[in-house]
C-alpha cells in the first residue's frame, strides 16, 4: 500500500473522529470522550499529512525535499510551542479573545494558501496542457478561499481587540454602512469573475493585480463587518468567525486537493453558523443582520452608568440567615464568578445548603460569561451535579416561586431593561427573570455596568439586597456564617 493510500485511510479515521468529537462535546457527561476523540483525531490528521509531505518531498523533488521536511518540522515545534505556552497561561476569561486570534491564524492560513495556489497557477504550471474549465475552477477555488480568509484574518483581529478592550466594543457607524458591504460584496464578485477569465498564458502579472485587490477588498471587509457590530452582540461574533474559518480551512482543502481539510473544515464551519443561530435566538438578535454586519441595527442610544434610585446593602451574615431559613434558592452565575474564580466556592455553599434540606438549583443563561458553556464549565469542574444546573429557559418559571436568587457576578443576563425597556441597547434579549423572586442578593465589587455598558435597574429594586466585594470572599464568608 502507498502512503498516500495510508494517509487517505487515516484521513477517514480523523474525520470520523470529529464526528464523534463533535457528538461528545454536546453532553456535559461526554464532553471528556468527545475531547478525547478530538485529540487522537488530530494527532492522526498531522501524523498522515506529516507522512504524505515526507514522502512528497524524498519522493521526487530532490535537494528541495530535506528544506521542505525541515520547514514542516519547524512550523510544527514552533507553532505547537507556542499554543502549550499561550493555552498553559490562558485564563478561562481570556479564552474567547485567544479563540478569536486562533480564527485569525486560520483567516491568514487560507489568504497564505490562495496565493500559494495563484503564485503555482502563473509560475509552476503555466496552463500547458491544462484544460481552461479546470483553470476556471482552480481560480474560483483560489478568489473565494482569499476572500473568505481574509474576511476571518481582519474579522478576528478586530474581534480580539474588541473582546481584550483595546478598542471601543461599541458598533461603527459609517455613513451608508451596508450600502459600503454590499459595494464590497460586488466589488469582490466582479473582480472573482475578472480572474478566472485571466489568460492563464499570460506572465500573470494583471491575475495578481486582480487578486491583490480582491485580498484588499476582502480584509476591508472584514474589518468593517464585525467593526460595526456593538459589544453586545460579540457572543454572536465570535461563533460566526469560528464558522467562517471552517468554511476557509475548506476552500484550503480544495486548492490543497486534501480531503480531510475538506471535512474538517465543513464541520467547523457548519457547527459554528448552528451555533451563531441557537445563540442569535437566545440573544432575539436577527442571525442574517448579525452576519450582515449589524445590518438594520442603529446605534444604542449612550445610557451609561446613570445611578437608578435608592439601593439596599446586605452582609454577609444576614445574607447566610436569609438563604438559611430558605426552601429554594437559585443561584445565577455570570462572568463575575469567573473572574473571581468563585466556583469552589458557590459549590461549597451549594452542598451546605442542601445538606440543610434547602432545594438549590443553577440557572445558567447561554451568554453568561465570556464564552458559550462558559459557567457550565466552571460549575462542572467544582463538581456541582449537573442535574442541578439548568438552562435559562428551564427555569425561568420557577423563579416566581423561588425564595432566594443569588445573583454572582451577573449583570447584562439578569437585566429587566431587556424585557421592560424598548429603548435600551440590550432590549429584546430574553434574560432570566430573577426578579420575581422573594429575595434577591447580588454580589459584585461595585455599581459598575456590566458587557454591555448599561446600568441595571435590577440593583434597585425593593426585593433586591447588594452584597459589595469580591464573590469569591463573599460567598466564603457566608460559608463561615453558615458553620458557626
Ligand atoms: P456581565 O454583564 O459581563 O457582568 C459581570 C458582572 O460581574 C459585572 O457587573 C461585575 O461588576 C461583576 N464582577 C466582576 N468581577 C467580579 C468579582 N471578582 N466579584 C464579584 N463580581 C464581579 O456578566 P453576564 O451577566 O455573565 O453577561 C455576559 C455578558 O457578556 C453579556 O452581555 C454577553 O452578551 C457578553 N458576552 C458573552 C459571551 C459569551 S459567548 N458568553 C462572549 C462575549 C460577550 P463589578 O465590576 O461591579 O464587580
Amino acid at each position: 500500500m502507498t502512503v498516500n493510500a495510508i494517509a487517505t485511510a487515516a484521513y477517514i479515521i480523523a474525520a470520523l473522529l470529529f464526528i464523534l468529537a463533535l457528538a461528545g462535546l454536546s453532553k456535559h457527561e461526554s464532553a471528556k470522550n468527545g475531547l478525547t476523540y478530538g485529540i487522537i483525531g488530530m494527532a492522526l490528521a498531522l501524523l498522515a499529512t506529516g507522512a504524505v509531505v515526507i514522502n512528497d518531498a524524498t519522493g521526487g523533488v530532490g535537494s528541495g525535499g530535506g528544506l521542505a521536511i525541515v520547514l514542516m518540522l519547524c512550523g510544527v515545534v514552533v507553532g505547537a510551542l507556542i499554543g502549550l505556552q499561550r493555552a498553559r497561561v490562558v485564563e478561562m476569561t481570556g479564552m474567547p479573545e485567544l479563540i478569536a486570534m486562533l480564527h485569525s491564524f486560520v483567516g491568514l492560513a487560507a489568504v497564505l494558501i490562495g496565493w500559494a495556489g495563484h503564485r503555482e497557477t502563473v509560475v509552476v504550471h503555466l496552463g500547458e496542457g491544462y484544460p481552461q474549465s479546470l483553470w476556471n475552477i482552480h481560480n474560483a477555488e483560489i478568489a473565494i478561499g482569499i476572500f473568505i480568509g481574509a474576511v476571518t484574518f481582519t474579522g478576528s483581529i478586530v474581534a480580539n481587540l474588541k473582546l481584550s478592550a483595546k478598542i471601543k466594543s461599541a458598533p461603527l457607524m459609517l455613513l451608508g454602512k451596508n450600502a459600503i458591504n454590499i459595494g464590497s460584496l460586488i466589488v469582490f464578485a466582479a473582480l472573482t469573475g475578472v480572474y478566472i477569465v485571466l489568460d492563464r498564458h499570460e506572465t500573470g502579472v494583471s491575475g495578481t493585480v486582480v487578486l491583490a485587490l480582491l485580498t484588499a477588498v476582502a480584509l476591508f471587509l472584514g474589518w468593517h463587518l464585525v467593526m460595526s457590530i456593538g459589544g453586545g452582540d460579540m457572543p454572536v461574533v465570535v461563533s460566526m468567525l469560528n464558522s467562517y474559518s471552517g468554511w476557509a480551512a475548506a476552500a484550503s482543502g480544495f486548492l490543497l486537493n486534501n480531503d480531510l481539510l475538506i471535512v474538517t473544515g465543513a464541520l467547523v464551519g457548519s457547527s459554528g453558523a448552528y451555533l451563531s443561530y441557537i445563540m442569535c435566538q437566545a440573544m432575539n438578535r436577527s442571525f442574517i443582520s448579525v452576519i450582515a454586519g449589524g445590518f438594520g441595527i442603529e446605534a444604542p442610544a449612550a445610557k451609561g452608568e446613570e445611578e437608578q434610585g435608592e439601593i439596599h446593602e446586605i452582609k454577609a451574615d444576614s445574607a447566610a440567615e436569609l438563604l438559611a431559613g430558605a426552601n429554594s434558592v437559585v443561584i445565577t452565575p455570570g462572568y463575575g464568578m469567573a473572574t473571581a474564580q468563585a466556583q469552589h466556592a458557590v459549590a461549597e455553599l451549594t452542598k451546605q445548603l442542601r445538606a440543610k434540606g434547602v432545594e438549590v438549583r443553577f440557572g445558567v443563561h447561554p451568554v453568561a460569561g465570556r464564552l458559550p458553556g462558559h459557567m457550565n464549565v466552571l460549575l462542572a469542574e467544582a463538581k456541582v451535579p449537573y442535574d442541578i444546573v439548568l438552562e435559562m429557559d428551564e427555569i425561568n418559571d420557577d423563579l416566581a416561586s423561588t425564595d432566594v436568587v443569588l445573583v454572582i457576578g451577573a449583570n447584562d443576563t439578569v437585566n429587566p431593561a431587556a424585557s421592560e425597556d424598548p429603548s435600551s441597547p440590550i432590549a429584546g434579549m430574553p434574560v432570566l427573570t430573577v426578579w420575581e423572586a422573594k429575595d434577591v442578593i447580588v454580589f459584585k465589587r461595585s455599581m459598575a455596568a456590566g458587557y454591555a455598558g448599561v446600568q441595571n435597574p435590577l440593583f434597585f429594586r425593593d426585593n433586591t439586597q447588594m452584597l459589595f466585594g469580591d464573590a469569591k470572599d463573599k460567598v466564603e464568608e457566608i460559608v463561615a456564617a453558615l458553620n458557626r
